[in-house]
């Protein structure tokens, strides 16, 4: 039996399709949009992910007064960004989709081994840590700075950085990257010992960080939250960051996975109707592209039942 490249629910199959027209059907929309979201905090607060009290805590911190101070006024937002993502009407941009962040962080490590009985920490230590591995197996040059590219509300960044300095016995310096001013405040409120060494408003594609700057960028759990104009565009400036030997390393969804492939028609229809970009993702040849733009690469890795790393080096 041959592997499929992609599920069988993207693209333009009569079933792809099918699920879009119900997708773009705005009743229709709106009522799955709501199932998605009570089944989502549901299943969470099951497994003792504390959604709400979570969120209670964020908004009353005081958070909400920082967002000027951490809003960079030249940033331009692309089209595909200011749509619709996870069932919140102005995506990523609102405070509901930063303080619920964490918590759906947590629930999407969970997803990953349904059916171990293990706790959302562990899970999440899991998720990370398969991530992290592949790393350590492909990177052989020295990580001094890291550029962590669609940081969201930043716990990408602490564990990919505390990964590092545990890892070596020299300073790290990191910094995490996004466009929306909401996620990143929240970011900075839960880097209590300030271990990150910026948080940095702009778009992926066009940092105004200088040349040459990094080892390691990542891009981890966002090119399927991107058109693949935007992830291209993203891997050139990347390479543009990158010191010679440098690496790139992403994380995401693995088309190839068996689990994805064979997702249940109610979850896949959620999924889709919460992911914009989430066909074109599907479709998207993440390693060809990075090759067009100048990178060698190195590996793809199933690094976990759902998700697979690349790594790519300059
Ligand atoms: C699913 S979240 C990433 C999660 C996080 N890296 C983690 O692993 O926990 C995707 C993030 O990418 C950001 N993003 C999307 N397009 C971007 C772009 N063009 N430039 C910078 N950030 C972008 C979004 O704002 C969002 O916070």
């Amino acid at each position: 039996m041959t592997t499929k490249i992609k599920p069988d629910w993207a693209g333009e199959s009569l079933l792809s399709q099918f699920v879009n027209l119900l997708i773009n059907t705005k009743p229709i929309y709106n009522l799955m949009k709501q199932q998605a979201r009570r089944v989502m905090i549901k299943t969470a607060e099951k497994k003792g992910i504390p959604w709400r009290k979570s969120y209670n805590k964020l908004e009353t911190s005081g958070v909400k007064q920082k967002l000027k101070e951490n809003t960079n006024p030249k940033v331009v937002y692309p089209d595909y960004y200011k749509v619709p993502f996870h069932a919140y009407a102005e995506g990523n941009l609102c405070w509901q989709a930063a303080f619920e962040a964490p918590s759906a962080t947590y629930s999407v490590a969970l997803r990953v081994w349904p059916k171990e009985n293990i706790t959302w920490e562990t899970a999440h230590r899991r998720l990370r840590s398969s991530f992290h591995e592949v790393l350590a197996k492909y990177l052989t040059q020295d990580v001094q700075d890291i550029l962590d590219i669609g940081c969201s509300v930043g716990i990408s960044t602490l564990t990919l950085h505390r990964y590092y300095q545990q890892k070596q016995n020299h300073p790290v310096h990191t910094v995490g990257l996004d466009l929306s001013p909401y996620m990143l405040s929240v970011a900075k409120e839960l880097d209590t010992y300030n271990e990150i060494s910026q948080w940095l408003h702009t778009q992926a594609e066009n940092t105004e960080l200088p040349d040459q700057s990094f080892d390691l960028v990542t891009l981890q759990f966002i090119t399927h939250e991107l058109p693949g104009f935007a992830s291209k565009a993203i891997f050139q400036e990347a390479l543009r960051l990158l010191r010679p030997g440098g690496s790139l390393a992403i994380v995401d969804n693995n088309p190839k996975s068996s689990v994805i492939q064979n997702l249940p028609p109610v979850l896949f229809t959620l999924m889709k109707s919460t992911e914009p970009w989430s066909d074109n993702y599907y479709m998207f040849d993440i390693e060809e592209c990075l090759k067009s733009v100048g990178f060698q690469v190195l590996t793809t890795v199933a690094s976990d039942p759902r998700h697979r790393t690349i790594v790519a080096k300059k």
